[in-house]
């Protein structure tokens, strides 16, 4: 790095990859409801498990806690607006986020929570561990179940050959997408 800019502390996570910024599935019986989630991480290969971050005043955590599950949906960038809406609206005052951003609701394997048809990969979770952190939760939980589009998703890899877009949130309604491989020499 030939000239530096120091970097407020606050700021200091968004210099790290995050990740697909991803929208978080919950229901039971009665009610579903989405949220957007760009803090998550894989944690353990076998078996595998998963770990989110959760605001405890999301409309949606209660249903996580209820029913220790959730569905972690990958969309493709074509749902930039949906996912910046399922982010920045709560579902506690009735609203279904499916309808209002034009999402669809598919079945899911393993888990009550529905998954969202649009998107390019869906993993059902259970939940494993809760660490409190205060006004958040850290969740550790493992993938029971996961489908991802075959068109997009082959032999253990994401391929970009046939027009996928994945999604990564730099801040605010900022985002930016991963649409190609690039492969490095061997050693
Ligand atoms: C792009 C984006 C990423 C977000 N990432 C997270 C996250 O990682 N963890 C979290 O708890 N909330 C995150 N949020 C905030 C929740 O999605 C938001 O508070 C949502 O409105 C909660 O919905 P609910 O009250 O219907 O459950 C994010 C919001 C946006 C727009």
């Amino acid at each position: 790095m030939d000239r530096t800019t120091v970097c407020p502390l606050a700021q200091a996570y968004r210099l790290l990859n995050p990740g697909c910024v991803l929208l978080v599935s919950v229901g039971d019986a009665e009610a579903d409801n989405l949220f957007a989630l760009t803090w998550n991480m894989p944690v353990r290969r076998d078996p595998p498990m998963v770990a989110i971050l959760s605001g405890k005043g999301h409309y949606s955590y209660p249903f996580m806690q209820r029913t220790g599950e959730f569905a972690l949906n990958v969309p493709d960038a074509g749902l930039v607006d949906a996912v910046l809406g399922c982010g920045s609206t709560t579902g506690r005052d009735g609203l279904d986020k499916f309808a209002r951003f034009g999402l669809s609701r598919a079945k899911a394997t393993r888990i009550a929570a529905p998954l969202v048809a649009e998107a390019v990969a869906s993993l059902e979770c259970c939940v494993a561990q809760v660490v409190d952190l205060g006004s958040s939760a850290l969740l550790v939980a493992q993938i029971v179940h996961a489908v991802a589009a075959a068109d997009h998703f082959r032999d253990g890899q994401w391929r970009f050959d046939r027009g996928l877009r994945l999604l990564h949130h730099l801040g605010g309604e900022r985002f930016c997408v991963s649409d190609r491989a690039i492969d490095a020499r061997p050693p």
